[in-house]
């Protein structure tokens, strides 16, 4: 996502150097997790950078024939505005983000809310390894094997009642750990939004791991959401609440600027972003550019969703 900047300008390259150091105060010690069947057991309580391994199955609903970035790459390149605006300062600032012990709760229009540990939700469903393509809106993407399972699977243990409609969803605010709405340069927490119907479509998956292992911190530990067929800014991290709501949520990039990113922000090649067209990225480690496809490739999935809507209109 870009403040006020053109398409991967370093954000080194835009802020005083004060305050990029001052940044480096969240570096310290970086403690481990183990993990065993699944369960994270963390005995100090604290934070860990250091991922550990999952036990996964194939899902069909992976994308095939699509070489997959390295680890390094897509680990050290993120997005994530409470660890710094810089591509490269989640994976440094983030290191010490304590993400055990971790609870998301589930509210509002349902019959069983609750609130479930990161235990509970590695425990749910068998977790899947899938490889998406994930299309950033600033015209770049890169293709992961991501770990988890269909958001639906959680959404249906509250039993969303009739009056849900949508579905909306908060990343964790803890001011000692993160930087300021001021420093991010957005308004925290972090918010996000999906009708219900796109939170219960199969390939929205509730994401606990990628290449093999739990969630690196910059990469959104413990748990976040992938939308494959979004623009990445949708796929929120570190997720704390997801409450079923009867009108349209808030999404931080709407809020922030609603004439450039919309709710719906479907990857869409025909409708350019104000400030620089859409119509082709650069796939991280390629040479040259590719044409972006609608949906993101995920047409024959997903379109459905938005028959007769006009895609231009809700962007
Ligand atoms: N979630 C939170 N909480 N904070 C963020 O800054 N950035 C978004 C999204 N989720 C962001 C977030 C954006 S702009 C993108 S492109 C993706 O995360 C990046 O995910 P990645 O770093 O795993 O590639």
């Amino acid at each position: 996502m870009l403040i006020r900047k053109s398409p991967d300008v370093r954000y080194s390259e835009v802020t005083p150097k004060s305050l990029y150091l001052n940044r480096r105060k969240f570096l310290a010690g970086v403690p481990g997790a183990v993990l065993a069947g699944n369960e994270l057991l963390s005995p100090s309580g604290r934070a860990s950078a250091a991922t550990t391994k999952l036990q996964t199955v194939q899902s069909a609903l992976s994308t095939t024939g699509e070489r997959i970035n390295p680890k390094e790459y897509v680990t050290g390149y993120n997005n994530y505005y409470e660890f710094g605006t810089g591509k490269d300062e989640p994976q440094q600032l983030a290191r010490n983000f304590k993400t055990y012990p971790w609870i998301v709760t589930v509210e509002g229009e349902c019959a069983k809310p609750r609130k479930f540990t990161i235990d509970e939700i590695l425990k749910l469903a068998p977790l899947e390894e899938r490889v998406y393509r994930h299309r950033c809106v600033e015209a770049w993407s890169i293709v992961v094997p991501w770990i988890g399972y269909s958001l639906s699977t959680l959404l249906n243990q509250v039993e969303p009642n009739p009056k849900a409609k949508f579905v909306a969803f908060e990343t964790l605010y803890d001011p000692k750990q993160m930087l300021s709405p001021l420093q991010a340069g957005i308004p925290l927490p972090y918010v996000e939004g999906l009708r219900l119907d796109e939170a219960m479509h199969p390939l929205a998956l509730l994401t606990v791991g990628m290449y093999g292992e739990t969630l690196p911190p910059q990469d959104g530990a413990p748990v976040r959401m992938v939308l494959p067929w979004k623009y990445g800014f949708k796929s929120i991290k570190s997720i704390v609440k997801i409450r079923l709501v009867g009108g349209q949520p808030a999404s931080t990039w709407n809020l922030y600027a609603p004439n450039e990113y919309g709710f719906y922000s479907n990857v869409n090649p025909n409708r350019d972003h104000p400030r620089w067209s859409q119509k082709t990225e650069r796939r991280l480690g390629e040479f040259g550019r590719r044409t972006t496809l609608m949906f993101n490739g995920y047409g024959d999935q997903v379109a459905s969703l938005y028959k007769g809507m006009d895609l231009i209109r809700n962007y």
